[in-house]
């Protein structure tokens, strides 16, 4: 990809607000009269009991939030299960089987697949790559539209499949009535506010995540939180950071602090916390502070830095707060940067895991 950065990915995190307006551009008008899940020749919802979504990675985390929007709005029984793990996973009928795969040739999702029973019900694939042998062995297949991903970790594509399936399973909710209208309408609006609220993070967050590397270049571990639809965020900047800087990081739902985690924190640890809002983070965020741990909060309250307060504006749709995974991008980057990794080829990885 061409753009400000000599490597790939740099220019991939700044890509997200486009490819953000791509995909709405093309799937939002087929939601609110369900053209678009009709149009996938997905089945009714009344035929449907529950959506289990399947991958590995960074394809799972956005699996994770995509999930959120079928139990949160639609109330439907939804389950993420780790592609690896799928074998050992009872399987009912009348389920909606999401894979999820940027590549569409993860060998683990593959081989989930084959570990559905006959008449499990339907499989969708969200693949970056429709030609790809996850999208010939599913039922109905849609394009995350992101366009070539170069750098092994995922960016854009993150983005691209959870706006992808958030369109999908907006349009089968609305179409099937499975939500209040009050409800959808304000997804709807923040949906439609997506890119331009990651163009705002990419500027707001720029520089201060320059300055927290330089910050935190030393630091040995780092540890995310989060609650509800904010969890996955927090999971995907952990895994982010662990791929691209060599570091330890650890993603916990801020609760379970108490029950281990928080023996980790003392003088200086760095602790992220995506914040979507749940007042009881407030609670979570002393417990760290009081054992002098660094609270990097995201979210629509305000971190401090050089002096400087820096708002996100607070985004409360079924998915959660989506833009906050562009600061931990970023940051991810930097410290990789500082720490002279490539961050387009991590080491011990690959961009296409086709071995199982
Ligand atoms: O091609 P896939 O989306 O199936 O790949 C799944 C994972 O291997 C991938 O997301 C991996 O976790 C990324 N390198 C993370 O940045």
């Amino acid at each position: 990809s061409t753009g400000r950065h000599r490597d790939h990915m740099g220019n991939e995190i700044d890509e997200q607000p486009v490819v953000a307006r791509r995909v709405l551009e093309a799937l939002a008008p087929g939601i609110v009269d369900g053209s678009l899940w009709r149009g996938l020749g997905l089945p009714s919802l009344d035929t449907i009991d529950r959506v289990t979504v399947v991958g590995c990675g960074t394809s799972l985390h956005a699996g994770r939030a995509l999930a959120g929007v079928f139990a949160r709005l639609g109330g439907l029984p939804t389950r993420t299960l780790v592609a690896s793990e799928a074998a050992h996973e009872v399987w009912e009928p009348r389920t909606l089987v999401i894979a999820m795969s940027q590549s569409g040739e993860t060998a683990d999702v593959l081989r989930a697949l084959d570990a559905l029973p006959p008449r499990h019900g339907t499989v969708l694939a969200l693949t970056n790559n429709p030609s790809s042998t996850l999208a010939r062995r599913s039922d109905a297949v849609i394009d995350c539209l992101a366009g070539p991903e170069v750098g092994v970790a995922a960016t854009k594509t993150f983005v691209a499949q959870v706006l992808t399936g958030v369109c999908v399973a907006l349009s089968g909710l609305s179409v099937f009535d499975r939500t209040d209208s009050a409800r959808l309408g304000a997804d709807l609006r923040a949906l439609a506010a997506t890119p331009d609220g990651l163009a705002a993070a990419l500027d707001a967050w720029r520089g201060p995540c320059a300055q927290l590397a330089t910050e935190y270049a030393r630091a040995s571990g780092f540890l995310f939180l989060g609650r509800g639809a904010g969890l996955v965020y927090a999971a995907e900047g952990a895994l982010k950071l662990k791929e691209l800087s060599y570091r330890w990081a650890e993603a916990y739902p801020a609760g379970e602090l108490k029950h281990g985690p928080l023996a980790l924190v003392d003088a200086g640890t760095p602790v992220f916390v995506v914040d979507n809002g749940d007042p009881r983070l407030d609670v979570d965020i002393a417990e760290v502070t009081a054992r002098g741990g660094r609270v990097i909060r995201f979210g629509e309250r305000v971190l401090t830095v050089g002096g400087v307060p820096l708002h996100l504006p607070r985004t409360g749709p079924s998915w959660g707060p989506l833009e906050t995974v562009v600061p931990l991008q970023l940051f991810a980057r930097e410290l990789a940067l500082r720490l002279h990794r490539d961050v387009d080829k991590p080491r011990n990885l690959a961009k296409s895991v086709t071995v199982s």
